[in-house]
């Protein structure tokens, strides 16, 4: 999964030749599941029409502060949509629009959305050789370079003019591997390793047979895809499960028993920098496995079971510098039973879910929790989706890093 997926882009045109080639970057961007909206300088109609950019963005194009040609037309807000941008890109920029960029011109809805908007700017150039190398561009490069915006080079090749040089806009398939890198290397968790439990674990009794439990893994793989959208490299080492990892920075090692899980998560805690332990892990097995199917025969059968090694509670006393986070499933003296977790067992954050409340813990799609830290700060969150208690986690688990 990219790291644009659901991401808004939206994608400026001016009037170069290269326009054309702008059909090709709304597709890839659509492609990796972003949302598109396109506007286009008045003059860049020319060069590629509206109707393909709107058909393949799936979006209306603008171009002027009001239609024309709509009796009923509104306002097209450049500040909304400015605000409506997770991420701004111009290309192809023209050294015209290049040069009003920087000077502050507003004189097309394209300049006066860019002079509203707050998210990254990324422009592509795309001009002539002799343009590209005038003092006058290479000036309006710094000034925008000043403000902050972020330029993909022109490449050397062919020309409209017949010239061959720098000028040429960078290829589509360039541009987004370059927006991917860029936002990557920009997020908090980039260059950090996350290794993640989750899902149950099946203790055998004998081949055919197991002791589990209702857990679905689905919280530990919203954690970890809230780790990888921060930019962390995640393992997850997760019992059985139906949840599947799509985000290209998750790689998923499945076991079994929880003797699995403890030699999986030890094998990987030395490369990583925060270990979240959110599996339902088993806290007894068989203490022998039968290597044949048992028959029934008595009207009773015993089986006794011995305690699994606890693989949180290992893994506290080998932390050292690494953020360990645990979760706690309780049904009273909730706080107090989960202050005593997360100092027995060393840990950085503790998530704690009461089965008293409704809507919170194992199978479902939402969960309630109370987030306690090493300082015994307590932090109560509302009932949310799982998919936002992983960010409030992972919100948890930047503050401790930044402290
Ligand atoms: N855990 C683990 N290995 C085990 C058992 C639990 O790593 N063998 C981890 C879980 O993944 C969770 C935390 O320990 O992060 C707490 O699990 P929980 O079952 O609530 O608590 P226990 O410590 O097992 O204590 P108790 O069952 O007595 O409440």
């Amino acid at each position: 999964m990219s790291i644009l997926k659901d991401k808004n882009v939206l994608l400026g045109i001016t009037a170069g030749i290269a326009a054309y080639k702008s059909t090709s970057l709304v597709r890839l961007f659509v492609k990796v599941g972003a949302n598109v909206k396109v506007i286009m300088t008045p003059a860049s109609k020319d060069f590629v029409t509206p109707l393909t950019l709107s058909t393949l963005s799936k979006n209306p194009v603008l171009s002027s502060f009001i239609d024309e040609e709509d009796e009923n037309a509104v306002w097209n807000n450049h500040v909304e949509l400015g605000l409506w941008a997770d991420l701004f890109l111009i290309a192809p920029a023209t050294a015209n629009s290049l040069s009003k960029m920087a000077s502050g011109n507003s004189d097309n809805l394209l300049l006066a959305t860019y002079l509203s908007a707050k998210c990254p700017v990324y422009f592509a150039p795309a001009m002539d050789l002799d343009m590209y190398k005038h003092q006058s561009t290479i000036n309006s490069f710094e000034i925008l370079k000043g403000f902050g915006n972020i330029i993909i080079p022109a490449v050397s090749g062919e020309l409209a003019s017949g010239l061959v040089g720098e000028g040429r806009m960078a290829e589509p398939e360039n541009i987004l591997t370059f927006i991917e890198k860029d936002i990557l290397q920009s997020l908090p968790l980039n260059g950090k390793q996350v290794l993640i439990t989750a899902g149950p674990t099946y203790e055998a009794i004998d081949p055919v047979r197991f002791i589990g439990n209702h857990s679905s893994g689905k919280m530990g793989f919203e954690i970890a895809n809230a780790a990888a959208n921060l930019g962390a490299k995640v393992v997850i080492i997760s019992g059985p499960t139906h949840e599947k990892a799509e985000h290209s920075l998750i790689t998923v090692i499945p076991v079994q028993s929880a003797s699995d899980m403890y030699d999986a998560v030890h094998n990987h805690f030395n490369d990583s920098d925060i270990a979240i332990l959110s599996a339902a892990v088993a806290d007894y097995k068989p203490k022998k496995v039968s290597i044949i199917k048992i028959k029934k025969k008595d009207s009773t059968l015993q089986l006794e079971l011995e305690k699994t090694k606890d693989i949180l509670e290992s893994l506290g006393k080998i932390k050292q510098n690494k953020l360990l986070v645990g979760f706690a499933l309780e049904t009273n003296d909730e706080l107090e039973n989960a202050i005593k977790k997360l100092k027995s067992k060393n840990l950085d954050l503790i998530v704690l879910n009461s089965l008293n409340d409704k809507g919170a813990g194992f199978g479902g799609t939402t969960n309630k929790v109370t987030i306690i830290n090493k300082n015994e700060t307590i932090t109560n969150y509302s009932l949310k989706s799982k998919t936002e208690v992983a960010k409030d986690i992972m919100n948890e688990i930047l503050k401790l890093l930044d402290a």
